[in-house]
């Protein structure tokens, strides 16, 4: 090979690498992106526990009134506090093509796995609200609402404030449905912290969260001893029950006997301005804009913490009469 020649070939060797004219490897195509659902996408079935009091009417309007605010279409179901009634719901919610998301509040805590795998099945997205369940965490996308036990924790604290120059501290304690982890964590978190004021629970017993029920369990307590210093109501309902039944009974409510109970709607405020209830321990109803916010993630593919906790205060008979009108439920 000349030296003509070869300067030549390395001379085009440069222009077919430097121009793009050598040989290239064709370019995989860019993946297209999957466009993302908004809240107009979110056909949500909820399967409500039913309507048993201030809070859970609360709740219901919460959810009813966010997903028109937010275009979700909802479809409600109100289980009448009756748990065959929420499993066929959940199954009737799996098989309607038009619910992406399924929302439940849970009436009893366990008999859920069966049905969450069929909807994971069936490619729906779960959302637990309000009452926590005993299930697989893989089953659902998260569980949005209240740390039960801490509010019962919060509840003996209270009591034991209330309490404090009392030389006997016999509490009796109105439980809501036996099953469900609101009833369970409440009595549970009051248990773990009431011996450290030496309080006794000398009587427990449901009344379903029902305000007739409380006052009908307490009136029968009441027959049976007036040695009580402190009704612990796991909701408002049975403390404004047991408060109506101290009073038939010639006591004060709220004086002779404290009363502290839990959720703090209207009602228990306006029993605190009457001098009745003395402290009431928060649990937010207000849920549906995190739990729809939670359901378009995952439905997104995004992954959630599998326990979104809400943020919740007491209240004091004191203060009730200026916190009223800012209270939402
Ligand atoms: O799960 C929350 C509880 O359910 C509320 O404390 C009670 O009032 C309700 O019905």
């Amino acid at each position: 090979m000349t030296k003509k020649l070869f300067l030549l070939l390395v001379v085009a060797a440069f222009v077919f690498s430097a121009f793009g004219c050598a040989p290239q490897a064709t370019p995989a195509p860019e993946p297209t992106a999957k466009p993302k659902l908004t809240y107009k996408d979110l056909t949500v079935g909820f399967i409500q526990t039913g309507s048993e009091g201030g809070w859970r009417a609360a709740n219901t309007a919460s959810f009813k009134e966010t997903a028109e605010q937010l275009g979700v279409n909802l479809k409600f179901y109100d289980a009448q506090n009756k748990l065959e009634n929420q499993i066929s719901a959940f199954r009737n919610f799996i098989s309607d093509k038009d619910v992406n998301v399924i929302v439940l509040a849970a009436l009893e805590t366990t008999g859920w796995d069966e049905v969450l795998q069929e909807a994971k099945d069936a490619g729906k997205v779960v959302v637990i609200e309000d009452r926590r369940i005993d299930a697989s965490e893989n089953l659902y996308a998260t569980y949005i609402g209240s740390d039960f036990a801490e509010e019962g924790r919060k509840a003996a604290d209270e009591m034991c404030k209330l309490l404090e120059g009392s030389e006997k501290k016999n509490v009796v304690e109105l439980v809501g449905n036996v099953g469900s982890s609101a009833a369970k964590d409440r009595g549970q978190g009051f248990r773990e912290k009431m011996e450290e004021c030496g309080i006794t629970v000398v009587k427990s017993q449901t009344a379903n969260w029902d305000a007739t029920e409380g006052k009908a369990v307490m009136e029968a307590w009441l027959k049976e001893t007036k040695d009580i210093q402190g009704v612990f109501g796991q909701n408002d309902e049975m403390g404004m029950g047991a408060a109506q039944a101290i009073e038939e009974a010639g006591l004060k409510p709220g004086v002779d006997i404290k009363i502290l109970t839990v959720d703090a709607t209207a009602g228990a405020f306006k029993a605190m301005i009457a001098g009745q209830i003395n402290t009431v321990v928060e649990c937010n109803p207000l849920l549906a804009p995190q739990v729809y916010e939670a359901a378009l993630k995952a439905l997104n593919g995004e992954s959630l913490p599998k326990w979104i906790p809400s943020q919740e205060g007491v209240f004091y008979a004191k203060d009730a009469e200026t916190i009223l009108p800012t209270r939402k439920y």
